[in-house]
């Protein structure tokens, strides 16, 4: 293993803490973007809890309402706007991970020369990352993505349909006030997807990363059974505030950096999900749920030790040697039942997905990310007849 590690997010977790926000505020700026989604946060009084908090310490603020689940680029440049505009020195993504990736997007873009689309990744040659944003607080209200303590941001570009990431220091949020009561209203199917999603940010460096990660196996399989101990409490009782509180911080766990800390992984099942919902616009978690699953199938025949023993760790499995074919189909059977469970489709078929556009799927995955073979970065690295076998095997 060889790496460096910084996450410079100051993370402030527990009920509460959006009480905190205007105090939080004040240390970064006077006039603040308030970006939001579609409405949750004004239905639920979320975002009245929010601006009584920016009066108290005397914030004033601008609004970019409506961001949209999968975020659009045309939503970025009018919040850039917006921004702009009315001279705002900070920025606030309340909200899901859409709201809060679009907060880091305008945040940057409002420093950037030219068009932002230039700082996504979507397999242009000279990509300009951008090196200064105004500063970030996020304050989530979906337990999910995790984007409220890590530099990244996804956001699409609804002309060309292409959905991709940009990751840079400046976009690490200068504060994540996370408050897991904000969360006791988000309904089954986005809870359940929210899980579906930390569960697979860990999959994806379990399988993905370099040999020999053992501390890296621990938390990632630590993240997987809290998850999945903890979420179908969540589901069941929407207004369980310590199995919030748990699935929450095991989002935060599963993509601030940590678990992926030296494994130099690769992330095949998220390139893949993007490319659908960008075609599709249909919820990333959901997306993944579909995938992961098909794809780990594919993985395991070139690596059933591996997925054996992820049977045996995350469901208890026994691991006969010489069964570790056997064992990583069943510890895979496993997780889908599971992601099932909660409600997640699990078929492309159940999102209205059909067989016309695989190959397309495939080759926009390409066009993103490809090693120096023409091949999605993984393990296996997958070529485009590769990825259309596994969606497939998914319809
Ligand atoms: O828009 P509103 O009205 O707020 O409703 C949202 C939206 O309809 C709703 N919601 C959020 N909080 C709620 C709530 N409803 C009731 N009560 C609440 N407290 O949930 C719906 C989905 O919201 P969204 O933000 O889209 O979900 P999520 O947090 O799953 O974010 C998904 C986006 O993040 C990207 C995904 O690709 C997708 O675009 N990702 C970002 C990552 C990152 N920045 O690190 C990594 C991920 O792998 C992912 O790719
Ligand atoms: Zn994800």
């Amino acid at each position: 293993m060889k790496f460096e590690f910084q996450n410079p997010t100051h993370l402030v977790f527990g009920a509460g803490t959006l009480a905190h926000l205007g105090e939080a505020v004040r240390a970064y700026g006077k006039h603040a973007l308030l970006v939001t989604g579609g409405g949750s946060v004004k239905r639920n009084g979320t975002f009245d809890r929010a601006i009584s908090s920016l009066k108290a310490y005397g914030i004033t603020f601008a609004e970019c309402p409506g961001i949209e689940p999968n975020p659009k680029l045309s939503s970025v440049i009018t919040g850039t706007g917006i921004a702009r505009h009315e001279g705002c020195d900070m920025v606030v993504g309340l909200g899901g991970g859409s709201v809060m990736d679009a907060a880091k997007v305008i945040a940057a873009s409002v420093c950037y020369q030219g068009d932002p689309w230039d700082m996504i990744m979507h397999g242009q040659e000279n990509r300009r990352v951008p090196t200064q944003a105004l500063p970030v607080i996020t304050v989530p209200t979906l337990a999910a993505t995790g984007s409220e303590m890590n530099g990244t941001a996804v956001i699409t570009n609804e002309k060309t349909s292409v959905k991709s990431f940009v990751g840079a220091k400046c976009l690490y949020p200068k504060v994540a006030l996370v408050d897991p009561e904000l969360t006791l209203s988000v309904p089954p199917d986005q809870t359940a997807f929210g899980i579906c999603d930390l569960i697979t940010h860990v999959t994806e460096s379990y399988f993905n990363g370099i040999d020999c990660t053992p501390i890296q196996d621990r938390f990632a399989e630590g993240v997987i059974l809290t998850a999945m101990e903890w979420g179908p409490k969540a589901l069941s009782n929407g207004l369980d505030i310590e199995a919030r509180a748990q699935v929450q911080w095991a989002s935060i766990v599963a993509l601030n950096g940590w678990v992926q800390v030296g494994t130099a992984t690769n992330y095949p099942v998220h390139m893949i999900e993007h490319v659908l919902s960008a075609h599709h616009d249909i919820a990333h978690g959901a997306g993944l749920a579909i995938v992961n699953p098909a794809w780990m199938r594919l993985a395991a025949k070139t690596r059933p030790d591996r997925f054996a023993r992820f049977a045996q760790r995350i469901f208890g499995l026994p691991a006969p040697s010489g069964k570790e074919e056997q064992t990583a189909r069943e510890g895979i059977d496993r997780l889908e039942s599971f992601l099932r469970s909660t409600g997640c489709p699990t078929r492309l078929s159940e999102v209205n997905i059909g067989d016309t556009m695989l190959a397309r799927y495939a080759q926009d995955s390409l066009h993103i990310i490809h090693d120096k073979d023409g091949r999605l970065p993984g393990r296996p690295p997958m070529s485009e007849s590769d990825i259309i076998e596994l969606l497939r095997s998914a319809l």
